[in-house]
């Protein structure tokens, strides 16, 4: 059930202190990648929640890569990077967004998503939300819909959830 999913995942992520700067308590979440049978309950789980659903799946640099490709290939539907600027090599929508110091910019490709298909968009941890809003942005502006924003993780306390305007945000553990 989703108590036992949420506990078998708070059970893989490694909190590692002081990374990647003095004060921030980084959430590890290699231990969930080299657990098959963690990261088959997490497939399974997108699988029957989205099966019929969405036509594409839309993962987030870098780790919405991991969980986002697997659940693709389950789905059966094609997979979508959207990534750090500068990496995608056709033409690219971008979008920009603060971060604490600075902004970070992302990108995808134009002819990524068509009109109308139905996305879901995935990465392993809503925090501030800035990068999964601006990941939303971005397939919007290809002509497609955002079906749900759905991650690994969410950090409850700072409001990314806030963010994301109208979009349906699903966390299969909050922290
Ligand atoms: C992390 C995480 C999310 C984002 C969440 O990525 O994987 O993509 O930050 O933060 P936010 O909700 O405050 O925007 P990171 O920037 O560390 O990139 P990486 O996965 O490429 O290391």
């Amino acid at each position: 059930d989703r108590d036992a999913l949420a506990a078998l995942i708070a059970s893989r992520l490694r909190d590692v202190p002081d990374f990647p700067k003095p004060g921030v308590v980084f959430k590890d979440f290699t231990p969930l990648l080299a657990d098959p049978v963690a990261m088959r309950a997490i497939v399974d789980d997108a699988v029957a929640r989205y099966s019929g659903e969405v036509d594409v799946i839309a993962g987030i640099e870098a780790r919405g890569f991991m969980i986002g490709t697997a659940v693709a290939v389950a789905l059966g539907v094609p997979f979508v990077p959207i990534r750090k600027k500068g990496k995608l090599p056709a033409a690219t929508f971008t979008a920009s967004y603060d971060l604490e110091y600075g902004t970070e910019t992302i990108e995808v490709h134009q002819d990524s998503c068509r009109e109308g298909q139905r996305v879901l968009v995935m990465d392993d941890v809503l925090a501030t939300g800035g990068t999964a809003a601006a990941a939303c942005e971005l397939i919007e502006r290809t002509g497609a819909q955002v079906v749900a924003l759905d991650v690994v993780c969410e950090i409850g306390f700072l409001r990314g959830r806030e963010r994301l305007g109208g979009h349906r945000v699903r966390s299969l553990l909050s922290i």
